[in-house]
């Protein structure tokens, strides 16, 4: 007789342990984390660009996921992530001050789309906008972009407050030496003089249209591809849009902030008082589970307490690793920051962000 898998084999079902191979200072509060992936064969760790990682750890007893974008050309199947240090930021305080080549890290395979697909004998033109540490996937997307399309050309504008705190520097200066006849990098600060009025001070919707106007951020390419806090991303997507680029090849990224803290990820208990409002089935891993969502349940909430191996990690409608199509009733997103207009079109939702509008859902994690 086959011994059934236990939760716990269940829920590390989603997790490898990779070793860390190295830890780079990159900014005086960030670093870049790589992993070797090679041996571990039963998790395919190949990625997009554009693709993210969420990295697991407890602290106090507590179980912390945090996401982080893959910084790597997704040819080059370097899998690496560059971590910002944010005040009070439990996981990210410790990758920025405790973490060693060497240690053991749980990784769930790469996953998210916040990438297009190649086409190797194209001659596109892209724009690409990043604030911060929205760099990290914009940066894998150029790498891989330069990399698999060799007559595409890139022009990059890149947001932040000073030069010191400019994540990816040295990368984006060797990237740009390797491809210096199709690679256009703009840095703009907002709390440094650069000599340029138009890349000097905060971007607002204003200044974009001026960005844009000027050929910092064209909008006369095939696709446009904007990360960082989201007034910025959509006032530069309205921008790109009403100087025509058509609002389907804008691919947005929201960068988030929710990196705080030890927040519980599970699910409300539920007593005698509470109120089922709705039933559910899930497939996940090929395996179709009845569960029962109370009020106040997300549909993740739901979901987790029947299937610990549901896979999420922001929890806050932006990383998408916990979307699902919906095949049958209905539900509604409170936000969503990580999924397309064409990927809702099909059906996806956040379950983390879903709450039931029928008596009954079904939900498939495998589409
Ligand atoms: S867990 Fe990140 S979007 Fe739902």
């Amino acid at each position: 007789m086959t011994a059934q898998p236990t939760t716990t084999d269940v829920i590390d079902d989603l997790f490898a342990p990779l070793t860390v191979t190295s830890v780079d200072h990159d900014t005086d509060d960030s670093v870049i984390v790589t992993f070797d992936h090679r041996p571990v064969t039963d998790h395919d760790f190949t990625f997009d660009h554009g693709q993210h990682l969420t990295l697991r750890r407890t602290f106090d007893g507590v179980e912390i996921r945090r996401s982080y974008s893959i910084c790597s050309a997704a040819p080059s199947g370097d899998l690496r992530v560059a971590i910002k240090r944010i005040d009070g930021g439990v996981f990210s305080t410790w990758a920025n001050t405790e973490l060693r080549a060497g240690d053991i890290v749980d990784v769930m395979a790469p996953s998210g789309h916040f990438g297009h697909r190649l086409e190797t004998d194209a001659a596109r033109r892209y724009t690409l906008l990043a604030a911060g540490s929205g760099i990290t996937p914009i940066f894998s997307i150029a790498a891989t972009i330069l990399a698999s399309e060799p007559r595409a050309h890139v022009t990059l504008l890149y947001v932040n407050r000073t030069s010191q705190s400019t994540m990816l520097l040295d990368e984006l200066h060797d990237l740009r030496d390797r491809h210096l006849d199709r690679f256009v990098v703009h840095f703009a600060f907002t709390r440094e003089e650069t000599g340029g009025a138009l890349l000097t001070g905060r971007p607002d919707r204003v200044r974009l249209d001026d960005l844009v106007r000027h050929g910092f951020l064209p909008a006369d390419v095939d696709h446009a591809f904007l990360c960082g806090p989201i007034e910025l991303i959509e006032e530069a997507a309205q921008a790109l849009v009403a100087a025509g680029l058509d609002q389907g090849s804008v691919h947005r990224e929201i960068f988030t902030t929710n990196q705080m803290g030890t927040v519980s990820l599970a699910p409300q208990a539920i007593t005698e008082t509470s109120v089922a409002v709705a039933t559910g089935r899930a497939t996940l891993h090929g395996r179709a589970t009845q569960f029962d969502l109370y009020e106040g349940d997300t549909v993740l909430d739901a979901v987790q307490r029947v299937r610990p191996d549901a896979p999420f990690s922001c929890r806050s409608g932006v990383c998408s690793t916990c979307q699902a199509v919906v095949r049958g009733g209905s539900v509604e997103m409170e936000v969503n920051y990580g999924l397309s207009d064409d990927e809702v079109a099909r059906g996806y939702v956040l379950t983390c962000q879903s709450r039931p509008t029928t008596d009954h859902v079904d939900l498939d994690y495998d589409a």
